[in-house]
């Protein structure tokens, strides 16, 4: 599918037809403005829980809230025309089962207009999927890295090697068995990617996970070098603009102190009659 050739947002169901075919493009979004910016040129927009990371400056994705995530959604869904928006569900908003899960995804899909939710987890939320799915609600799973798990993960490490590749792949099948649209992930090794994107029949979103995926996702702030606590190995930096806005500012402050701005042009005369402004 062609973003700009595209009529209207796609659905879920669009989404899945494009396994195997031109990779499906996706970032995050968490402000009108950058959902703007991307609309056209992504099949589908994330609103994820990293806002709370390069938004709001949290030490991971465990303190953002479901009034967060409403917030933020509704700010992008008002960003977007052509691109399907995607809503995390944040951390405790699932895990206690399918009710739970189903409470907190309705309320992101009716209050922030979202097309689907994305929660992490394999085959334990096989169960929570299904139930979400029969339900109406759209699901895209996340496996690999759940930063979620960060604390029994033992932190940001690469998923899926040695002996732990089989858990991988069963995660993988147990989200598609339940109805998922599609499945991210996250930080595995090539060959497990790869394999993995044969033994679904749901597309692969890689992010860290290779060019074998069938679809890429990034964080915007990762790849326009606005947030640069750190950098993982998987970012790609498009643009520097932490470092252009900081100098941008520093110019600012220059300015002002030697009275350089505002300048002549930003003035207003006195008031002229008939004058507008
Ligand atoms: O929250 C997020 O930004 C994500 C992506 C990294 C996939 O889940």
């Amino acid at each position: 599918m062609s973003a700009t050739a595209r009529k209207s947002a796609p659905l879920p169901d669009d989404i899945r037809a494009m396994k195997g075919g031109t990779p499906i493009v996706s970032l995050t979004a968490y402000t009108t403005p950058m959902a703007q910016m991307m609309d056209t040129h992504c099949d589908f927009v994330l609103v994820g829980d990293s806002v709370g990371m390069v938004l709001h400056g949290l030490p991971s994705t465990l303190g953002v809230t479901m009034d967060m995530m409403v917030m933020h959604g509704k700010a992008v869904a008002r960003g977007l025309t052509s691109a399907m928006m995607v809503i995390d569900m944040p951390f405790g908003s699932y895990e206690e089962g399918p009710e739970q899960a189903f409470r907190n995804a309705a309320r992101l899909m009716s209050e922030t207009n979202a097309g689907a939710v994305k929660l992490e987890g394999g085959v334990a939320m096989a169960d929570t999927i299904a139930f979400l799915v029969a339900r109406g609600i759209p699901v895209m799973a996340h496996i690999g890295l759940t930063p979620q798990s960060i604390n029994t993960l033992g932190g940001y490490k690469v998923q899926g090697r040695g002996d732990a590749a089989a858990t991988l792949i069963a995660d993988a099948k147990a989200v598609a068995d339940a109805g998922a649209f599609a499945v991210v992930l996250e930080k595995v090794p090539e060959t497990l990617a790869n394999q993995i994107t044969e033994a679904v029949d749901i597309p692969t979103i890689g992010i860290g996970a290779s060019a074998g995926c069938d679809g890429q996702i990034l964080v915007v702030d990762d790849m326009l070098g606005l947030f640069t606590a750190f950098k993982a190995k998987f970012v790609k930096r498009y643009a520097e603009l932490g470092v252009d806005g900081e100098t941008a500012i520093a110019a600012y402050a220059e300015d002002v102190r030697a009275r350089r701005f505002p300048g002549p042009e930003h003035v207003f005369g006195d008031a002229v009659p008939g004058a507008k402004t």
